[in-house]
């Protein structure tokens, strides 16, 4: 099967695009590569975008873009996609430095965006702002998290990494321990948009930014039993809550474990049912507060 092997991009809806694009680029650190009446496009890395903001009625997260292989056919995809009788839509230069896309909802109505991506843009790191390397993952509350999680194995080719009891999978489409996690909760929203920052000193600078501009901490820093990364998590001024995290375990496919770490409890660390227990959250040992779910 063709596996999507990267996530690309996010796009969100939220009533006031010019007042957010502020959190974006000046606290988060994304460039603002393109801003056009329907979108604004900001990016981290040589990709053109990894976040997308659009105007919408209320702040939620609507589509997520992934890339499959140069090598593989887009065609082929869609038939594949098709197969599992899902309606799927091809889209010419449907965003700036896409130039076709298949394009189809997931279970929970979330918009897939399949692609690959021609050529690289030539934006720099930003130097303003925490400035991650990278969109990591999101995460999403899920009424029915097997049937969410058997879409992403069986249609877009994702793998288990890890599962909390039989509410929480942890999914990956690469070497990264997880780029979607379901958590089901009785609703269909996101939870909460990741971003991957350089080591344990970038976190602490991170939060210490955080502060000074007036973000404070819904939970953390730190360390999730499950992945194994540093997080923190914090709310954006849209009201969507937004993780800053480093350390994510890393899979090495061919053998079939995480790559060792000192922290791991397992050795070798392999995919697995973990039990509802407080070290699946934090190993380091304090729980998230209600404001966390809401
Ligand atoms: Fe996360």
């Amino acid at each position: 099967m063709i596996r999507v092997s990267k996530i690309a991009h996010a796009t969100y809806e939220m009533p006031d695009v010019d007042k957010q694009i502020e959190y974006y680029t000046d606290i988060l650190g994304l460039m603002l590569v393109e801003r056009n009446k329907d979108a604004a496009y900001l990016a981290s890395t040589v990709d053109h975008h990894s976040v997308v903001l659009k105007r919408g009625p209320h702040s939620q997260c609507v589509r997520v873009g992934f890339q499959i292989p140069q090598d593989a056919d887009l065609g082929d995809f869609e038939k594949q996609v098709a197969a599992d009788g899902v309606r799927t839509e091809r889209k010419k230069d449907p965003d700036p430095s896409i130039s076709e896309m298949v394009a189809f909802p997931d279970p929970k109505g979330t918009i897939m965006e399949v692609f690959k991506r021609g050529a690289f843009s030539h934006q720099k790191f930003q130097t303003k702002g925490i400035v991650p390397y990278k969109l990591g993952h999101v995460a999403f509350h899920v009424t029915d998290v097997k049937k969410v999680t058997k879409f992403y194995c069986d249609v877009l080719g994702f793998r288990e990494s890890d599962w909390m009891a039989d509410f929480f999978s942890f999914l990956r489409c690469g070497p990264d321990h997880h780029t979607i996690n379901l958590m089901e909760t009785g609703s269909n929203r996101h939870f909460h948009t990741a971003f991957e920052l350089r080591d344990w000193a970038h976190m602490h600078e991170a939060c210490d930014f955080l502060s000074l501009n007036g973000y404070r901490l819904l939970w953390g820093p730190g360390r999730h039993g499950i992945g194994h990364n540093l997080f923190a998590y914090h709310r954006a001024p849209n009201g969507l809550i937004t993780e800053t995290f480093c350390e994510l375990d890393r899979m090495n496919e061919e053998l079939g474990y995480f790559e060792p770490r000192p922290w791991h409890r397992d050795n070798p660390q392999r995919p697995k049912v973990w039990a509802k227990d407080p070290s699946a959250s934090n190993l380091w040992g304090i729980m998230p507060g209600d404001e966390m779910m809401q």
